[in-house]
């Protein structure tokens, strides 16, 4: 693997960089996305069993011909259907995606489980790491209370927790933060362009434009304001994961992991202004 990548607590390396088939892609052919994608030069590729399109993940993955031992892929784990195992389920994604093991395998939601089955529903995941199915292993969108839940009797510590993070929301995510960097378990960040995206309108938009062009005079090339906002991730050491439908933008993402960096000026400004307002899109669960 030739991108930037952040070692995980388990030793193995995540890409800083992640291209998702969820959101914009939810139930839709990922297939020429995700060729685009790799060809470009992504290798960490984002998918979940909730997302409805894993064989044409995997379809994209085989037309775009890159060694497996290059790429790093996701997926997630839905509700466990009646009658099958968290095992059952893996397998069905694995042949789906056309792969013999996942990077890694994450519990979509605690609230795709019953109450108080978390820890059980984590146990069945630790044996698919140890039986080699998934590489890495760990949880999305999990608050403070859904952690306390697993890690007493957990015999690993998840590797990740994926959560939105932006700077509309990352004060609220903060106590979720500090538990993770406790446990020494990676924060990964979806919809992380939020605030231009989801969100336009708010107070980063008089701030956004004057960063852009101060990296931009550095790196001697037009920069983005999603592309501040990505940058803002890696100076916080968070991977981003992100989509896009269009061939410019997946050149752009590309791109900014060879950008100068922001100043820490630059980042106290955008926690600053972003934590005026509190914006959530997904796991709205989370503010209850
Ligand atoms: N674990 C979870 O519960 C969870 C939840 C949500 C997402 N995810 C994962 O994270 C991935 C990315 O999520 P996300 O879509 O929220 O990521 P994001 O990085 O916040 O947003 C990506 C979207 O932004 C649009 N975009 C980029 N730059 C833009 C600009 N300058 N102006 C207007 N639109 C722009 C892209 O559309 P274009 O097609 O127009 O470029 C794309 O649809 C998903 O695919 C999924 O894999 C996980």
């Amino acid at each position: 693997m030739s991108a930037l990548t952040i070692t995980l607590n388990d030793g193995n390396k995540i890409p800083w960089l992640g291209f998702g088939t969820g959101t914009a892609l939810f139930g839709k052919d990922a297939e020429n996305a995700v060729q685009a994608a790799i060809a470009n030069g992504f290798v960490h590729l984002d998918g979940a069993q909730a997302y409805n399109n894993e064989e044409s993940l995997g379809a994209g993955i085989v037309a775009a011909g890159k060694a497996r031992s290059s790429l790093f892929v996701t997926t997630k784990l839905d509700k466990v259907p009646q009658g099958q195992t968290v095992r059952d389920t893996l397998v069905t994604s694995l042949k789906k995606l056309q792969l013999d093991y996942v990077d890694l395998f994450l519990i979509h939601s605690p609230k795709n489980h019953p109450a108080g089955t978390l820890s059980s529903v984590w146990k069945e995941v630790e044996a698919l790491q140890k039986e080699g199915l998934a590489k890495s292993i760990g949880v999305s969108n999990f608050r403070v209370q859904d952690l306390e839940e697993i890690l007493p009797n957990a015999s690993v510590i998840p590797a990740v927790n994926q959560i939105e993070y932006h700077p509309y929301v990352f004060k609220a995510d903060q106590p979720a933060i500090d538990l993770l960097k406790k446990h020494n378990i990676l924060p990964t960040s979806y919809g992380g362009l939020g605030p231009i995206v989801r969100f336009k309108g708010g107070p980063l938009d008089s701030v956004l434009p004057s960063i852009a062009k101060r990296v931009s005079k550095a790196a001697g090339k037009p920069v983005t304001e999603g592309q501040v906002l990505q940058l803002w991730l890696k100076a916080k050491g968070i991977p981003a994961i992100t989509t896009t439908s269009k061939e410019e933008r997946i050149k752009e993402y590309l791109a900014t992991e060879t950008l100068p960096a922001l100043t820490a000026d630059e980042v106290k400004t955008i926690d600053e202004t972003g934590s005026k307002v509190h914006h959530r899109a997904f796991a709205k669960f989370w503010d209850d």
